[in-house]
């Protein structure tokens, strides 16, 4: 307190000091490079409460952790609430930073001039207010920057695309960057991206905005933490570690807290602002509540690339769809294994640079797992999409010898009153594919279906209609979802033959559009 009254806000670089056993200890403490940060938020970071003025900073438990995404990973976009603080803790991490890292530069990148401004006030109460022997001196103390003895600066500037810019940035932070304007948060990311992967690490931390900014495209990427294997990763495909609150994490607000903000903001920005939530126009499959409760579980083997959620057994029937693809690195083939009469997930395959040839192998080899393990043929059923593309997959088929893969190939019955040339598997078009979407919806959000895999949780959650159908929102994928559709055209084939299939599926209220099936499959092979 002494300081402010003296006007000594700042410490002088350089100055020749000597420290308590007690000090050196704190400064040991804040030095250290794994958890230095807390102690000094814990210990030496004061902040203005808006009610009770200066107070020591106690941070709130979610408040640690968002510390930790900040500290652990080297890419990172934490979405929170308004007036959560956010811009409180950056000020205090990034201090902290500058202060016990030499020769760094922090960019602090602000979507507004009075956003900047308030970042490095911020900052500048947490410097002022500290302990003196903590503290590095500074050698220059400026609104938009502040450079401290070790070497190490804090550079805060408004986001335009040419912020950054010939600037060597350890530590970027962006404040509230889903509210920089679309094109320049753009141009801006675009422009600072390279200088990032030379070494330096970037801190996003924002409320969220649209569903389509570059806030929200970095947001979804974090969020794709799925390898090739299925594995979870703790990054998601880019790099970025994800963190997420919302209100009801802060202590001081509660349901009453709620409905007074609802009833003065409304619902939809609510959600929002304090739901964290997109605001999603877009109408998915799967009720959106329902989605948010689906919980992956990890596979219980892997083979090859395909993963196994469920143990076979001999008194289940088996239904394995591969939906091609050129296996080219574009669209991606996939294959679905579910298991009935319980309509569970037993086991999914999805590449993109697989050719067919190899994609019917895989199938195969499903197959012939199956076989060997319950060592039963008869209860084996596959299929194939046979569009365009599984066009291809028929005449591989066909070559490889259909009796060469164990099961009956399954096919969808000749539709009456349709005079077509018959082609085995099945045929998706306009009308087959919504109905099977609706007879999906209906399974899931029942309980009927389970589905274990979290790649295909993740494909659910951005299977959204587009006209009068369904498909995965731009960028996302839905090839998981088309084998699993496939699965379902072939359990309401397959329910004409064993009762017990027809018990469970005929109970979820019939959408088919076509009249009583007549099944038609060809096999070799009992
Ligand atoms: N752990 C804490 N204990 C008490 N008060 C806190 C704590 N963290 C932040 N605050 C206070 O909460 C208020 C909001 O903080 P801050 O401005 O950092 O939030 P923000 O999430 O950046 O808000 P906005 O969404 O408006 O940018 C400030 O007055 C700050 O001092
Ligand atoms: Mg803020």
């Amino acid at each position: 307190m002494s300081k402010s009254l003296d006007g000594v806000l700042t410490k002088k670089a350089n100055k020749k000091e000597t420290f308590s056993e007690d000090q050196i200890n704190d400064l040991m403490q804040c030095m250290n490079t794994s958890d230095g940060y807390l102690y000094f938020a814990r210990q030496f970071a004061y902040i203005q409460h808006p009610v009770q003025g200066k107070i020591e900073f106690s941070p709130y438990e979610y408040q640690l952790r968002l510390l930790g995404s900040y500290h652990n990973h080297r890419f990172n976009i934490n979405m929170l609430p308004r007036q959560t603080g956010k811009t409180t803790c950056a000020a205090i991490y990034l201090l902290w930073y500058a202060m016990f890292n030499p020769d760094q530069t922090i960019l602090i990148a602000a979507h507004k001039y009075t956003g900047a401004q308030e970042i490095m006030a911020r900052i500048r109460y947490v410097y002022e207010m500290c302990a003196d022997h903590v503290r590095a001196g500074v050698t220059s103390y400026n609104k938009g920057s502040i450079e401290f003895e070790n070497g190490s600066r804090i550079v805060s500037q408004t986001t335009t695309g040419n912020t950054g810019r010939g600037m060597s940035i350890s530590l970027l932070y962006c404040d509230e960057f889903a509210f920089v304007q679309p094109n320049i948060a753009e141009e801006f990311w675009t422009s600072i991206s390279p200088t990032l992967a030379t070494g330096g690490r970037a801190i996003l931390t924002s409320t969220p905005n649209s569903d389509e900014d570059t806030f929200a495209t970095i947001w979804k990427q974090a969020e794709q933490k799925y390898d090739e294997h299925g594995n979870e990763q703790e990054v998601g495909i880019n790099g970025f570690h994800s963190f997420i609150a919302t209100w009801d994490e802060h202590p001081d607000r509660d349901d009453t807290w709620r409905d007074e903000e609802i009833g003065r903001i409304g619902e939809e920005k609510f959600r929002r602002e304090y739901g964290c939530e997109f605001l999603v126009f877009d109408e998915t499959l799967i009720n959106s509540i329902h989605l948010a409760n689906m919980e992956s579980t990890k596979p219980i083997m892997n083979m090859g690339q395909t993963r196994w959620y469920k143990k076979v057994k001999a008194d289940a029937t088996y239904a394995i769809a591969l939906d091609p693809a050129m296996g080219t690195g574009g669209d991606y083939a996939a294959i679905q294994v579910f298991e009935l009469p319980a309509y569970e997930q037993v086991a999914e395959w999805r590449h993109n640079t697989t050719p067919i040839p190899a994609q019917v192998r895989i199938l195969t080899d499903i197959a012939k797992y199956i076989q060997q393990e319950t060592g039963i043929t008869n209860s084996i059923y596959w299929s194939v999409e046979n569009n365009s593309i599984g066009e291809a997959a028929l005449i591989v088929i066909n070559d490889f010898g259909e009796e060469n893969i164990p099961g009956l190939f399954v096919s969808e019955p000749i539709r009456k009153g349709h005079v077509r040339k018959f082609r085995k598997g099945f045929n998706t078009t306009h009308g087959t594919k919504v109905s099977a979407c609706a007879r999906l919806k209906t399974m899931i959000e029942s309980d009927k279906m389970k589905v274990y895999s979290g790649p295909l949780i993740t494909e659910l959650k951005g299977f959204v209609a587009s006209g009068s159908s369904f498909k995965a929102k731009p960028g996302e994928t839905d090839d998981l979802i088309s084998a699993v559709l496939l699965v379902i055209r072939m359990m309401s084939v397959l329910k004409d033959w064993d009762p017990r299939i027809y018990n469970t599926f005929t109970t979820v209220e019939d959408t088919e559009e076509y009249e009583a099936p007549m099944p038609i499959f060809i096999s070799t092979n009992y």
